[in-house]
């Protein structure tokens, strides 16, 4: 029997992936493609929806690549592609562009906070169509689970909706996806900041973990990460914010429960805890950046395998746009 398909992406957009994407998507996707027909994808369409440096941009989507690769993403099990690789993406993104109200985009909580970040002038109608690309690339490879942080739950749900919507307008043509969300790690915070998620765009670096960064830096920041002053330590997301995400990450990248972790560290100071989270994000980042590191050695084999899933990827995919294409009058060559 073929196995369900699973379809995720990341943005090339930072020097390195963070601890965030780590948590909340890539340790779950290294566990998914044993059961999934899995299509993990660097979303560098995605990207240009804010202005990229253009080598830096090409160097960030190898990076992101290798980074799926170096953290547990066999290429051999599953499809790992680049976006700009299969044009149905863009084809398919168009379509759905035409099928979602004005109003429906305007509520989309992570357009709004970037137009207002960035100001309207500065924004992108790009930045605004970015939630219809997305549902272009679920949807193209009829994928059934989506793996993703908390922040990307209402753009599942908008695809959930362009797919029905399209079924029910022009026939049954797409599966409709669900987000697939791990209740305790959907969301990562910031260390200085710990009520608001560990994102690349934060105002400054000091709560932010990169998987390439040097560990002596990452433990730095572990080692200053905000606490409280209450002094015991026990997971209290409302009340004991940043000691919570310290015991969320421990929990995840140690593989612990967190009530043997409570019990663990009962009667201890914080920054015992914060050695030992320290410890457990070197000994997952370190052989991660050496190996992405090696990948990067040799752009060409890198280069070399992500053609190659493109090309299946390409399959997949123009096979669903040429049945969106029929299923609406538009002419194919
Ligand atoms: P991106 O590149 O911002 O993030 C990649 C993945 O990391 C998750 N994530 C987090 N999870 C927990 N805690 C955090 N602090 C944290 N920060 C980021 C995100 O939820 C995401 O799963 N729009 C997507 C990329 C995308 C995509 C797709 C994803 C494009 N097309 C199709 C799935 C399916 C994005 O910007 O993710």
């Amino acid at each position: 029997m073929s196995k369900p398909i699973l379809f995720s992406g990341m943005q090339p957009s930072s020097d390195s992936l963070h601890l965030g994407n780590y948590i909340g998507a890539l340790s779950q996707w290294t566990q998914m493609q044993e059961d999934f027909d899995a299509f993990f994808c660097v979303v560098n369409l995605h990207a240009i929806t804010v202005p990229q440096d253009p080598a830096e941009l090409a160097q960030r989507t190898r990076a992101t690549a290798a980074q799926y690769i170096a953290a547990g993403i066999d290429p051999q099990k599953s499809t790992l592609f680049v976006q700009s690789h299969v044009s149905a993406h863009a084809e398919l993104a168009w379509v759905l562009n035409t099928l979602t109200g004005f109003g429906e985009a305007s509520r989309m909580t992570q357009f709004k906070d970037k137009s207002q970040r960035y100001g309207a002038d500065s924004s992108s109608v790009g930045l605004f169509t970015y939630p219809m690309l997305m549902a272009a690339d679920i949807l193209l490879y009829n994928a059934e689970a989506v793996p993703v942080g908390e922040d990307q739950r209402q753009h599942v749900e908008l695809t959930r909706d362009l797919a029905q919507r399209f079924n029910s307008c022009f026939g049954d043509t797409f599966v409709v996806p669900r987000a697939q969300i791990q209740k305790e790690t959907a969301k990562i915070f910031d260390l200085q900041n710990p009520t608001a998620k560990m994102s690349k765009s934060a105002d400054t670096e000091g709560g932010l973990l990169k998987v390439l960064d040097e560990p002596k830096a990452n433990q730095k920041k572990v080692m200053r990460a905000v606490t409280d002053d209450d002094m015991t330590i026990r997971f209290d997301r409302e009340a004991k914010p940043g000691v919570s995400n310290l015991l969320t990450i421990y929990q995840v990248l140690g593989d612990r429960t967190i009530e043997s972790l409570e019990t663990e560290f009962e009667g201890r100071g914080y920054g015992d805890l914060k050695k030992a989270v320290a410890e457990v994000v070197g000994d997952t980042f370190t052989p991660v950046k050496q190996r992405t590191e090696e990948l990067l050695s040799d752009p060409a084999e890198l280069d070399r395998l992500l053609l190659g899933a493109a090309d299946r990827a390409n399959e997949v995919a123009q096979a669903t746009l040429d049945r969106v294409y029929d299923a609406m009058g538009i002419l194919r060559r």
